[in-house]
């Protein structure tokens, strides 16, 4: 199956040195990273290394002019030890997506899983066994070709790294919402998975922590009034009977949770929307009592129950009673680690031989 991906392994795993119940978030990376390089128009030498630094030229093109893409995805175990990645093919074809609307060149989508799954099978020992843990997986593409000069880079490289992460004991969150700074506008980046989009968020969410809240709300660039999406993670709002999640509208992350949730909704009967909707909604739907609950939806977080929302003078208080939101979340926490029936076969398990032991 292999393409031609060149695969140098390290000498001695460093997984021994990793204590499995106090993981540092993103702070620890395993043995080996994928990389291929574009150049002349093509993709070549894809390959697996020890995990290196690489050098990068001061005219690197993503350092000035921001052609900077990623994913995020998590490998988990089933029982008996077998890797499995969430829906591996959507984060190729969203990566590409990406790449389009920054004039960067799509990867190969076999590629992509294979280079994945292939980097797992070496390090599969630093995926977590616990129900709730993962291996975070961070494909990224940048360019590295080096020229001053406002264009499209001619060379870039894709880069597959994979850090361990502890299980997230998710406690409801407080979203604060921004009124000055937007993430997005119609037209902008914000369905693409860019670097810019977060470096943009960085000074509000810091602001926003600094006030005691978790995470920033943002709302559209117009009329700042429809809610968009919430730090890393797409929002869902249960209004009375009807489950409301913002529509795609170009400007918000087009999330692999988000869907998945979704699906799951709708396996349960549950109606759920997709619309627009805005934080006077919500804030009605408060105050007349029909708003039952709130949670966020992402890979990092998984699903993140939402106990308050800021808004100007205004504090939303959302019941810390969320049948749904549990429900979804252990449906998910409970088909990514093998216990549960994964009838949507989101679940791709990872069976390679190469021959990896500790
Ligand atoms: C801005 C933003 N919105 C939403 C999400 C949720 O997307 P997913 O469910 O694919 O992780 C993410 C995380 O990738 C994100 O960065």
């Amino acid at each position: 199956m292999s393409q031609n991906i060149n695969i140098t392994k390290i000498e001695k795993s460093k997984v021994d040195e990793l204590d499995f119940d106090n993981i540092p978030l993103g702070k620890t990376f395993t043995d080996h990273m994928f990389i291929c390089d574009y150049e002349h128009g093509k993709w070549i030498h894809p390959r697996i290394e020890p995990l290196h630094n690489i050098p990068t030229h001061p005219a690197a093109m993503a350092l000035h002019y921001g052609q900077a893409i990623f994913e995020g995805m998590k490998a988990t175990i089933d029982s008996d030890g077998t890797p499995m990645l969430f829906r591996p093919k959507k984060n190729a074809a969203r990566l590409n997506f990406s790449a389009n609307r920054m004039g960067m060149p799509d990867f190969p989508e076999d590629l992509f899983v294979e280079g994945l799954k292939l980097l797992i099978t070496l390090d599969k020992y630093w995926i977590p066994p616990q129900e709730g843990s993962a291996l975070y997986l961070r494909p990224f593409m940048y360019a590295n070709e080096h020229f001053i000069g406002m264009r499209a880079a001619t060379s870039y490289k894709f880069i597959i790294i994979a850090s361990p992460s502890g299980p997230y004991f998710s406690k409801p969150i407080k979203l604060f919402t921004e009124t000055k700074y937007i993430r997005a506008a119609a037209g902008g980046t914000g369905e693409a998975k860019a670097a810019g989009n977060y470096a943009a968020a960085i000074k509000p969410t810091e602001t926003a922590k600094a006030k005691g809240y978790d995470q920033v709300l943002w709302l559209d660039a117009h009329d700042f009034n429809y809610i968009q999406e919430a730090g890393t993670m797409n929002l869902f709002f249960k209004i009375g009977r009807e489950i409301i999640t913002p529509s795609l509208d170009g400007s918000i992350l087009s999330g692999i949770t988000r869907m998945s949730v979704i699906e799951l909704l709708h396996d349960k009967c549950y109606k759920v929307t997709e619309r627009p909707i805005t934080i006077e909604e919500v804030i009605e739907a408060s105050n007349n009592g029909t708003l039952e609950e709130a949670f966020g939806t992402g890979t990092a977080v998984g699903i993140a129950m939402i106990k308050e929302i800021r808004f100007k003078d205004t504090t939303i208080h959302v019941s810390d009673e969320n049948p749904v939101g549990q429900m979804v979340s252990d449906t998910l926490n409970g088909i990514r680690s093998g216990n549960l029936e994964d009838k949507h076969h989101w679940m791709n398990k990872v069976e390679i031989d190469l021959g990896v032991t500790l």
